[in-house]
Parts: C-alpha cells; structure tokens; sequence
C-alpha cells in the first residue's frame, strides 16, 4: 500500500484508510475490532478514521478498548477523528434537537474527551465534522489552534467543508489545514465540479473522500445506476485481472488528480482485503469517463 503526505509537514497517512462508522454494526468485542486493526496494518491500512459522533459516541470508546490489548499499536497506527455533531440520545437527556457545534471551547472539550475514550494523549489529524453555521470561523480556529500548540492534534482538517467555508476557516489557521473530508464517489461525483477538488489540488492538499461505495447503493439492484455501474465495471473487468466493480469504483476515486484518499466503511474482511488490492489499479482514461457515463446515465458533455 503506497502512503501519501497531506501537507509537506505530515501527516503521512496510507493511501487507503479504515473507517469506523459502522464498526458496531455487527456488535464485535474489543478482542474483534483489535483482529480488525492487525488486519488492516497487514494490508498497510495504517491510518484509522473516526468520530465522536460515531455509534451515537460509542465506537471511540471501543477503539480504545481495542487498542488497550496490544500494547504498542497505538503508535503503528494514524488516528483521525472528528468533532462537532451533537445529536440527543439516552445518555443525555438535555439534548432535544441535533444541532452543529464547533466553537472553539466545544472542540477543546469532545477532543479532550476523544483522548481519554480512545487511551491517547494525542491524534493525528482533528476534523471539525460539518460546517456550524452559528460559529465565527475565528473562534473555531482558536480552538484548533490551541490544540495544535498543545500537541493534543498534530493536525487539523475539515470535513464537508464547501470551497468559501473552507477558504475563511484557513485564514485564521496558525498551521494550514492538512484535508477536507467529502462525499466523493460514482453516485456523488458533484466535487470534481464544485470547485471542491479544485481547491485541495490548488492547495496541495489531498482530500478524504467518505463513502466510497456510495455507502454501498452501488450495488442496489433497484438503483438504475448501479445498474449501468455493474454492466460497465464487467465490460473492463479483464483488463485490470478480474477487478470487481468495488475494486473499479475504488480505482476511479484514486485516479483523480487531486489524490483523494478513499475512506473504506466495510465491516467484512474478506471486503477489508479486496479494497486494500484496488489500491494498485492504474485506471485508463477511457475506463474513468466510461465509468462517469454509466454512473450518469449520459454521455459526456
Ligand atoms: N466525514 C463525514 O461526514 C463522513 C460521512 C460518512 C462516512 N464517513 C467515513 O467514511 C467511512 C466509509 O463510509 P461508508 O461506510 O458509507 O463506506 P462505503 O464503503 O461506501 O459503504 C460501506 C457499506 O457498503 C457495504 N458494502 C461494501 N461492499 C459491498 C458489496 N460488495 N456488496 C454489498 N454491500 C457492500 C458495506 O457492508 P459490509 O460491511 O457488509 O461490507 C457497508 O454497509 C466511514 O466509516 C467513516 O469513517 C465520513
């Protein structure tokens, strides 16, 4: 597995990375998720993502509980997580309405929080989750600049940040931010026109694309599109020995010139592995457009 440097600092993260939002999906124990994490650093996944917010704020807390069986693997590992999203449930009955918080303070606090859930004294990139629309991008990046300087974050990021809103909050970031985490795949191609992906390419920075699969519609018998996707990804199948559609749709993302890192969401190893494999396709031009027509449903403009 090739690695890629987000910014000429760091962090270096694996081309592909673990993502740990339907971790608890399948109610595993921490002596599972800990298999799950050696499996991933046998294929060179070594960069995990995570979130506050994921398992309605259960699944750091098994992470930790995962990484506390094997002494040492914290730090063959990268950590990403996120922060920001509020969302009522059991355990805090004063929460009514879910809502988006990223003023600084909060960050401070759910990162602090992260920390001690996941058995650490420090991650490897802090992502402010979503957009607050009630939050000054100054006090947000007073809050990722003091976890910066503290060392508590080696790096800080955004995640489904348009072009301006990512544009403002990098103005008042004492250290660049080193990604923007997005949609990005065959049934949401929308950033490669958006200005998104143009400005990660602009600023050097590569993003992080979530849902590769399409959160795996890609493979719904009843979307019309994945339809098209499936007739497609078998018509050049041979020529990349045998790669599946999952293999193809993970190729098409690492192909785009801006250099995304693919964030795989399956919960099943023998899936885990055939991602990792995606990893050395070098996809053919006409393959991507072909792909982006099938997906369409349209010939190129
Ligand atoms: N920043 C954000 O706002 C944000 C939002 C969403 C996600 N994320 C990140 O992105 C990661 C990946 O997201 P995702 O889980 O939606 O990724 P995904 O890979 O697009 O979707 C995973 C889903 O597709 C299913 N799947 C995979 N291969 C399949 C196949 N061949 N046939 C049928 N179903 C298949 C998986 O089921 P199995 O488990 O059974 O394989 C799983 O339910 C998350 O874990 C999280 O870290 C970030």
């Amino acid at each position: 597995m090739k690695r890629t440097q987000l910014s000429q600092r760091g962090p270096n993260f694996s081309r592909m990375v673990y993502g740990t939002w339907r971790l608890l999906d399948t109610e595993p124990n921490p002596q599972e998720v800990n298999r799950r994490l050696h499996a991933c650093l046998e294929l060179g996944i070594t960069t995990i993502d995570t979130a506050e917010i994921y398992g309605l704020y259960e699944v750091e807390r098994m992470l930790g509980a995962a990484l506390a069986l094997s002494p040492g693997l914290r730090d063959r590992i990268e950590i990403v997580t996120k922060a920001g999203i509020y969302v009522p449930y059991p355990q805090c009955p004063e929460r009514h309405t879910a809502h988006y918080d990223a003023s600084g303070p909060r960050l401070i606090r759910s990162l602090e929080q992260s920390l001690s859930l996941l058995g650490t004294d420090h991650v490897d990139l802090f992502l402010v989750h979503r957009p607050d629309w009630l939050t000054r991008a100054d006090d947000t990046a007073a809050g990722l600049n003091e976890l910066l300087r503290t060392g508590k974050i080696r790096e800080a990021g955004a995640s489904n940040f348009s072009v301006s809103q990512f544009d403002l909050l990098s103005t008042h970031m004492e250290k660049p931010l080193v990604t923007n985490q997005i949609e990005f795949h065959l049934l949401h191609p929308e950033p490669i026109e958006d200005g998104t992906l143009h400005q990660c390419e602009k600023l050097g920075v590569p993003p992080m694309a979530w849902s590769p699969l399409a959160g795996g519609r890609i493979f719904d018998p009843t979307n019309p599109a994945a339809n098209r996707l499936a007739v497609a990804a078998k018509s050049m199948s041979s020529r990349y020995d045998g790669a599946t559609l999952e293999q193809l749709a993970y190729a098409w993302i690492l192909a785009h010139p801006a250099r995304p890192l693919p964030v795989i969401g399956t919960n099943n190893p023998e899936r885990l592995r055939s991602a990792a494999r995606s990893e050395a396709i070098a996809m053919e031009r006409e393959d991507w457009y072909a792909l982006w027509e099938a997906a369409q449903g349209r010939k190129i403009p």
